[in-house]
């Protein structure tokens, strides 16, 4: 039977209030089925609500079966509401029975709800669960670039020899780029050095001897600086040349300087830069802005000076070109040539890399390749 059947007769078998008066005596035949059929109301919703509760999984149904059943209008407590009309006996009894199932529905859903929450518990913590003894993941941390260690290298030892780290401008003036250093317009020599012109006549810097003048037009001898930087200039490229490179200047001037200084500092450089014993060589060379002029080399670092491939059988390696001071160079800073000597020296970074690390290819440097920025 449905149940909306049997409330309408458990609604007919108890009338509203003020009616119960007649109810004993109009109904009494109907009243003891009355009573029956709130029993087996009860009965069926009891079996009814358990199924109910059986088959929900989640806190949101549990309570709307409470609601539907037990809540303020649930059906059991409408029941229990209207068994007041009952008169005292009939209504303890079939009271304590709904009393009973009420109890044991109520019993029932805290059990549910419980296993329920129980089960959305330990969902979470496997969901959640974390392995603390997994090791963790290195963050990728960037490093720095062969060139940038290179450079801090080199900077690092001439400073512990009482070098100042000076910069200047990589976008030039056609005066400090050449003419200060002694090489006017139509000198043969600005081939050697031809460069991107800007359209506004500046240039890019084919070298960083440019700062040698600017820094001595600022800063009265004594003085020893190098001075790293990029320099740029018109050239194909190929295994040994690039449009862009760095270079590392060094100026030492004084009262009294010579060649004999130069080569010291500089020997004493190569050794700490390759960690290894070496010579240096110097050769006749020309440049506008230093007389005499010279080419450096140091021993070979592979052979040590007794000839092979890579230094094509000669025991040198030429790393940098030097000399001293020109006095038009002085005259051009606003010293004069006859109280100070000095010399002056100027090498690629780049080579000097590819030297310490065997590299066979100047353009790897600025390739972006990772498969050879992270040997270093
Ligand atoms: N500036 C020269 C170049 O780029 C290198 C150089 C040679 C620098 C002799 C000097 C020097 O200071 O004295 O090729």
């Amino acid at each position: 039977m449905l149940f909306k059947e049997i409330n309408f007769n458990y609604a007919w078998g108890f009338p509203q209030k003020g009616l119960l008066t007649g109810l004993d005596f109009r109904l009494k035949s109907s009243y003891n089925e009355s009573i029956n059929m709130v029993k087996i109301t009860l009965k069926t919703l009891k079996n009814r609500v358990q199924k109910e509760i059986k088959k929900t999984d989640n806190l949101k149904e549990l309570n709307a079966i409470f609601n539907k059943y037990l809540g303020k209008r649930g059906e059991i407590t409408q029941i229990l509401r209207s068994l007041e009309k009952l008169p005292k006996t009939k209504r303890v009894k079939v009271g304590r029975k709904a009393n009973e199932i009420k109890n044991f529905l109520s019993i029932k859903l805290d059990q549910k709800a419980q296993e329920i929450k129980e089960k959305l518990k330990k969902e979470t913590e496997e969901k959640e669960w974390i392995d603390i003894t997994v090791p963790g993941k290195k963050p990728l941390l960037g490093y720095l670039h062969p060139l940038t260690q290179v450079r801090r290298k080199i900077e690092e030892i001439f400073q512990a020899m009482g070098f100042s780290v000076v910069e200047g401008p990589e976008i030039e003036t056609e005066w400090y780029n050449f003419d200060a250093l002694n090489i006017p317009k139509d000198h043969p020599a600005r081939d050697l050095w031809d460069t991107f012109y800007l359209k506004n006549g500046l240039l890019l810097r084919t070298h960083t001897s440019p700062v040698q003048v600017r820094y001595m037009e600022k800063n009265n001898p004594p003085l020893r600086i190098i001075v790293p930087g990029s320099v740029f200039r018109h050239e194909a490229t190929d295994p040994s040349h690039e449009f862009q490179l760095y270079q590392v200047e060094g100026l030492m001037v004084d009262k009294k300087v010579s060649v004999a200084n130069f080569k010291a500092i500089i020997e004493e450089f190569f050794q700490r830069f390759f960690k290894k014993a070496v010579k240096s060589r110097l050769r006749p060379d020309f440049f506008p802005f230093t007389e005499p002029s010279f080419d450096v080399g140091i021993s070979c670092l592979i052979c040590q000076g007794k000839g092979c491939p890579t230094c094509k059988g000669t025991g040198f390696l030429e790393m940098a070109g030097a000399g001293m001071v020109h006095p038009a160079v002085f005259k051009n800073s606003g010293l004069n040539p006859k109280n100070w000597q000095g010399w002056a020296f100027g090498f690629g970074l780049e080579r000097l890399a590819m030297m310490k690390y065997k590299i066979n290819d100047i353009r790897l440097f600025r390739s972006g390749d990772l498969r050879f920025l992270n040997q270093f």
